[in-house]
């Protein structure tokens, strides 16, 4: 970019990072409407909170409420959506933190350019795998029963594509499992790439 320099500051993530006595990252959990993303994504934090963990959670619709309220469903505005989020993402990593985040994020290649962000092993990709079938059922928001009376354009796994992870990190049936017993999965990945 012309005219602009990037300033390096005396602070470093890694200062931070020490610090903190964490090793920060970024969990990127995707799915369908409705597979259990907040709930999963929301259990997590409380648990890294009980250990003292400091993190922050970034979620689809309260982020639409405020950074992104200008963007709708096209596709389009859910690259823009994601990219957005992906560099906020990158400025909390870099704050030293735990960063969660919660979004359906349907295109592969928008969750490869977030990956591209960060170092190897930083970006965790996790996928809420629950059959559409199962969200549709579960309607938690009504928001199914709209799409399929038309009233809901665009709706991710009725008229709008959802790309499943090819190689995630950690794969959450949330259709079978608990959230009790997802947040064991979760929390001992992270023990066993040493964050937490
Ligand atoms: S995306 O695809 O990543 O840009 O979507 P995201 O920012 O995660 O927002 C998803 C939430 O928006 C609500 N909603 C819709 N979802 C999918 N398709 C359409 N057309 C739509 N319209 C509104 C819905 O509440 C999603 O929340 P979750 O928690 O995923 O159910």
């Amino acid at each position: 970019m012309s005219n602009l320099t990037w300033h390096e500051h005396r602070i470093t993530r890694d200062m931070r990072s020490v610090q903190k006595n964490q090793q920060p990252c970024l969990l990127w959990f995707t799915g369908l409407s409705g597979a259990g993303k907040s709930t999963l994504a929301n259990a997590l934090e409380h648990e890294l909170y009980k250990r003292g963990h400091h993190s922050y959670l970034l979620d689809g619709d309260n982020v639409r409420h405020g950074l992104n309220k200008d963007l709708g469903f096209s596709d389009k505005d859910r690259v823009e959506n994601i990219r957005r989020i992906g560099e906020a993402a990158k400025l909390f990593v870099d704050a030293g933190l735990i960063v969660i985040c919660a979004f359906i994020s349907p295109f592969r290649s928008d969750r490869n350019i977030v990956r591209s962000l960060f170092e190897p092993g930083e970006f965790i990709e996790v996928y809420v795998d629950t059959p559409l079938d199962i969200c549709e059922v579960r309607d938690p928001k009504g928001l199914y029963k709209k799409a399929r009376r038309g009233q809901i354009k665009n709706f991710t796994g009725i008229d709008s594509p959802y790309e499943p992870p090819e190689d995630a990190q950690v794969t959450i049936k949330a259709g079978e499992a608990t959230v009790e017993d997802s947040v064991i999965l979760l929390t001992n990945y992270l023990k066993d790439q040493g964050i937490v």
